[in-house]
C-alpha cells in the first residue's frame, strides 16, 4: 500500500460547502474543551509535520514508500493556523511528529512559534533521533519540554535490519545531546517485536535506568499494510513486564499522563517504565487526544480511517477561521468510540501507516 493511494474515508466529502454541526452533545464546551459525544474532552493534538522519514522502520513503512507532493503537505504557516486553532479551542498539549519531524526545513521555527501560543501548556516532540546531536539545544530553547526518541534496539546491526538504513551511533549521540540539553524529560519508545528485539527490554531497561530517563514499551498496531503479517512477531505487555519482573523491581505507579501509558518505577531509580498496550489493555475510554496528518487531515481515532481533510479549507479560506473551527468542531463527532486492532494484526483495516498519522 503506498501512500498516495490513501484517502479519507469519504465521511466529510463535503470539503469547501463544509456546514457546522448542530448536534448539541459534539461541540465546543462553555470551558474552552473540544467534547466528543461519549463526552471524552480533546486537550491534545499530535500533529504530523511531514510523512518523509530517514529511516525506514520495516514495522512502520513498506519497503518502496512514496512520499507526497509538496504541493499536498500543509505548509509551515498551515501547520501552525491548524495548531493556534486548536489551542483556541481548549487543546493545551500538542506533540510535533512525522515521518521524521526534524527532517522538515525550518522545523525549529515552527516549533517556536507553538510554544508561544496564548493556552498553550506543553509542547514536545517524537523523533527517530538521528538529527538529535545538531537539533537538540534548538528545540530546547525553542520551547520544547519533552522528546520521545524511538529506540527499538541497542545492537547496531538489528538497528540497521529494523530501521533498513539507519546508524545506531548517531542516534545514540542524539540522545546523549538531548539528556544535556536538559529537557524536562526524555523517554524512549520501544516498540516491541517477538524474534527481534524481545530479548533486549531488559538491556533497553538497564540502558534507560543508566541514563536517568524513561522507557515505554509499545505493542505493534495494524496501521498500513508493511508486506509480511504482525501476528506472529507480536508481543503483548504482559509478558513483557513478566520478563522484565525477573531482573528488576517494578511498582505500579499511580501516574498518568492522562494517555494510554501505564507507568511502573523501578525504585531507587529515576526511570519510568511504560507501556502502550492497545491489544491488551484497551485505553480508548480515557482517550484525549485527535491526530492531524501532514496533508492536513483530522484523524479523530489512531484506529479509524474517518477523517475530516482541513487543507482545503486552509486554503479557500485563508484569512477567515470559521470554517475550520467548524470542522474541527464536526471532527469531535466523529470520533470512534475506539479501535479494534487485536482482530486486525494480518489484516489491516487502517490503511494508514504511522508515518501518515504521527504515531
Ligand atoms: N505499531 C506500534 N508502534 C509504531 N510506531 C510506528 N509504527 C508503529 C506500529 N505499527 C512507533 C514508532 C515511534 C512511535 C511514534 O510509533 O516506533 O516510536
Ligand atoms: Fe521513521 Fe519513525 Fe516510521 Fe521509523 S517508525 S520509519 S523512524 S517514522
Amino acid at each position: 500500500m503506498r501512500n498516495e493511494s490513501l484517502t479519507p474515508a469519504p465521511v466529510s466529502d463535503a470539503l469547501l460547502g463544509f456546514t457546522p454541526p448542530t448536534s448539541p452533545a459534539t461541540s465546543r464546551h462553555a470551558d474552552r474543551t473540544l467534547v466528543d459525544k461519549y463526552g471524552r474532552h480533546v486537550t491534545y493534538i499530535r500533529l504530523s509535520i511531514t510523512d518523509r522519514c530517514d529511516f525506514r522502520c520495516n514495522y512502520c513503512m513498506a519497503e518502496e514508500m512514496t512520499f507526497l507532493p509538496r504541493a499536498q503537505v500543509l505548509t509551515l504557516e498551515e501547520c501552525l493556523r491548524v495548531a493556534r486553532t486548536f489551542v483556541d479551542l481548549g487543546v493545551t498539549k500538542v506533540r510535533v511528529t512525522g515521518g521524521e519531524p526534524l527532517v522538515r526545513q525550518n522545523v525549529v521555527w515552527l516549533l517556536e512559534q507553538i510554544a508561544g501560543l496564548p493556552g498553550l501548556k506543553e509542547l514536545v516532540i517524537t523523533t527517530n533521533g538521528s538529527q538529535l546531536d545538531r537539533f537538540a539545544p534548538a528545540l530546547r530553547a525553542a520551547g520544547v519540554k519533552r522528546i520521545n526518541v524511538s529506540l527499538d534496539t541497542l545492537r547496531a546491526d538489528r538497528f540497521r535490519a529494523i530501521t533498513r538504513v539507519g546508524d545506531l551511533s548517531k542516534v545514540l549521540r542524539g540522545l546523549d545531546a538531548a539528556r544535556a540539553a536538559g529537557f524536562q524529560r526524555v523517554k524512549l519508545n520501544t516498540v516491541m517485536m517477538r524474534g527481534s528485539n524481545d530479548d533486549e527490554l531488559v538491556d533497553l531497561v538497564q540502558f534507560a535506568v543508566d541514563r536517568d530517563i524513561d522507557i515505554s514499551f509499545i505493542e505493534e498496531m495494524p496501521l498500513g499494510e508493511i508486506g509480511h503479517g504482525r501476528q506472529s512477531t507480536y508481543l503483548g505487555s504482559e509478558e513483557a513486564l513478566a520478563s522484565l519482573e525477573q531482573r528488576f523491581v517494578l511498582l505500579p505507579s499511580t501516574e498518568s499522563s492522562g494517555g494510554p501509558a501505564r507507568y511502573w518505577r523501578i525504585p531507587g531509580t529515576a526511570t519510568r517504565v511504560g507501556f502502550i498496550s492497545p491489544h491488551s489493555h484497551n485505553f480508548c475510554e480515557s482517550c484525549n487526544r485527535v491526530r492531524i496528518t501532514a496533508r492536513g487531515d483530522l484523524y479523530p481515532c489512531l484506529g479509524n480511517n474517518d477523517a475530516v481533510p482541513l487543507l482545503p479549507l486552509l486554503r479557500a479560506h485563508p484569512t477567515d477561521d470559521a470554517p475550520l473551527r467548524a470542522a474541527i468542531v464536526h471532527g469531535m463527532g466523529i470520533k470512534a468510540k475506539g479501535h479494534d486492532f487485536s482482530r486486525q494484526m494480518d489484516a489491516p483495516q487502517v490503511v494508514r501507516f504511522m508515518s501518515m498519522t504521527g504515531g
